[in-house]
């Protein structure tokens, strides 16, 4: 049986990513974040118009998608309710945020240098997106949430991933059965369960979804292989 029911948020469950941006003065600004979906070698990211990150974003052009696997999670746990934002923007003082300038440290993760873009990766990830953020999109945009939410559309330039979540036999493949994120669902972590079902969908080569931003981001280093 079914009920009208009326929950303030309608947070049914996404996978985490840690992102790192640049700040004006050359430090590094880290993350967590989980309203992000996947098209191709791009993903959308659903911010804070206020974050630090959206600044970050929109003033370099630039980032990391870092995704963590939940031995990871007291680390994103740290980062939660702090902000790189000085002053900290209302809303956040509401709801119990702390300005924190050195968020890698507190979370006591690690920064490694990437190599297209000037955001460090988090080297304790098991997945670490390089980006560029390519457009940004309108939400509710003759509404009251205008400029609340930035919807920001990221092209992925390089891609690293730990080696343990390759399919066995393929250097390009990730498995999974191997990758687990790292989920947050109505503002609690959870993990993923194993494979419940054989897939029609998973029977297609994925070398059928390549998309032009695949090539944009690999000739270079196909060639070299
Ligand atoms: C697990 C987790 C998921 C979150 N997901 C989002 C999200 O999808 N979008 C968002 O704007 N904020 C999200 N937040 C809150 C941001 O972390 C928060 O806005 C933070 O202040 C951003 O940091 P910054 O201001 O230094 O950029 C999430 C926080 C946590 C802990």
């Amino acid at each position: 049986m079914h009920v009208t029911a009326h929950p303030s948020i309608l947070y049914f469950g996404t996978p985490v990513a840690l992102l790192s941006t640049v700040n004006e003065d050359g430090s590094a600004n880290l993350a967590p974040m989980s309203s992000v979906f996947w098209l191709g070698w791009r993903c959308f990211l659903g911010l804070q118009g206020s974050s630090k990150t959206t600044e970050n974003m929109r003033r370099t052009k630039q980032l990391v998608i870092n995704l963590p696997s939940p031995a990871q999670v007291s680390a994103v746990d740290r980062l939660a309710r702090t902000t790189g934002s000085n002053p900290i923007p209302q809303d956040k003082i509401d709801r119990g945020y702390h300005f924190v300038k050195d968020k890698f440290a507190i979370a006591g993760l690690t920064a490694a240098p990437s190599e297209t873009v000037l955001a460090p990766r988090v080297a304790e990830c098991p997945v670490q997106l390089e980006a560029v953020l390519d457009h940004e999109h309108g939400y509710d945009t003759d509404g009251p949430l205008a400029g609340f939410i930035a919807v920001l559309e990221a092209r992925i330039t390089r891609v690293h991933v730990e080696k343990s979540i390759l399919m066995d036999g393929h250097a390009n493949r990730i498995d999974p059965d191997k990758w687990r994120p790292l989920i947050m669902s109505f503002q609690e972590f959870y993990g993923l369960g194993p494979k419940i079902h054989a897939s029609k969908l998973g029977e297609i080569p994925e070398e059928m979804y390549r998309t032009p931003d695949f090539e944009q981001a690999n000739s270079s280093l196909l060639n070299a292989i």
